[in-house]
């Protein structure tokens, strides 16, 4: 990400909701962006999740430059290349748990995806729950699979924004170590923003925002 910019609104009204933000994420790293509300954490995540556009700025993903894809290679590249997990797991209640994972994989044009979804459904705890539909499963096992569904097309990123927001601690604690072993095991990438940074404990990188400018931290044992 180099100088990105993110204005909301003009003239008066403007809102430099990221303003110069800068940073780079290596491959299998765990990132938290952290914040007071309205710092612009959204926002930022929305931009590297290609789901808004900068106001200027550059970002490249993978070896791609973004800023020279049109809106429907934006769309391929996303669904192939990134995985996204929110605040509200946001299943599809007419599916079954494990058809709601393997979505991802079907929008990007993936084959075969049961054999992988199953799988992260057994790693998340799930395997009991994968053939209930996705209204008959609690809220933080909805979360769990929304975990999953993140993770199913076996994307280069994954962004979460407040992933834990929605849920009770024993819940949250579940979810945090949950990424963290798929970034440990699998080698998976996340880029995760969040009010609770304590409940991480040690990660690779910190990107603290304030009034839309970030401040990066680097664990010392992260430097290379
Ligand atoms: N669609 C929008 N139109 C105008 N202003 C916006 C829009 N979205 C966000 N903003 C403004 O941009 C700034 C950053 O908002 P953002 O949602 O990124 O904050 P945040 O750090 O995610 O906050 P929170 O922790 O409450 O989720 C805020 O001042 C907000 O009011
Ligand atoms: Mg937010």
């Amino acid at each position: 990400m180099e100088s990105l910019v993110k204005v909301y609104g003009r003239d008066e009204s403007a809102v430099r909701a990221v303003d110069d933000v800068s940073f780079r994420v290596n491959r299998g790293e765990f990132t938290l962006v952290v914040g007071s509300s309205g710092s612009g954490k959204s926002t930022l995540l929305n931009l590297v999740g290609l789901l808004d556009r900068p106001t200027s700025g550059r970002i490249s993903i993978d070896g791609t430059d973004i800023m020279h894809l049109n809106d429907g290679k934006t769309t391929t590249f996303r669904n192939r290349k990134l995985g996204f997990i929110f605040q509200f797991a946001n299943l599809l209640t007419d599916l079954t748990v494990l058809e709601n994972v393997m979505l991802p994989v079907q929008m990007a044009g993936g084959r075969d995806p049961r054999g992988y979804a199953s799988e992260l459904l057994g790693a998340v705890g799930l395997r009991d729950q994968m053939h209930k539909r996705a209204d008959r499963i609690s809220g933080g096992q909805a979360q769990r699979a929304a975990v999953a569904r993140g993770l199913a097309n076996r994307p280069s990123l994954v962004l979460a924004d407040e992933p834990t927001g929605n849920l009770d601690s024993i819940n949250s604690e579940s979810v945090v170590q949950l990424m963290k072993s798929m970034c440990e095991k699998l080698g998976q990438t996340f880029v995760v923003v969040t009010h609770d940074q304590q409940d991480f404990g040690n990660v690779d990188r910190i990107i603290n925002m304030r009034d839309g400018r970030a401040f990066q931290e680097m664990a010392p044992e992260a430097v290379r």
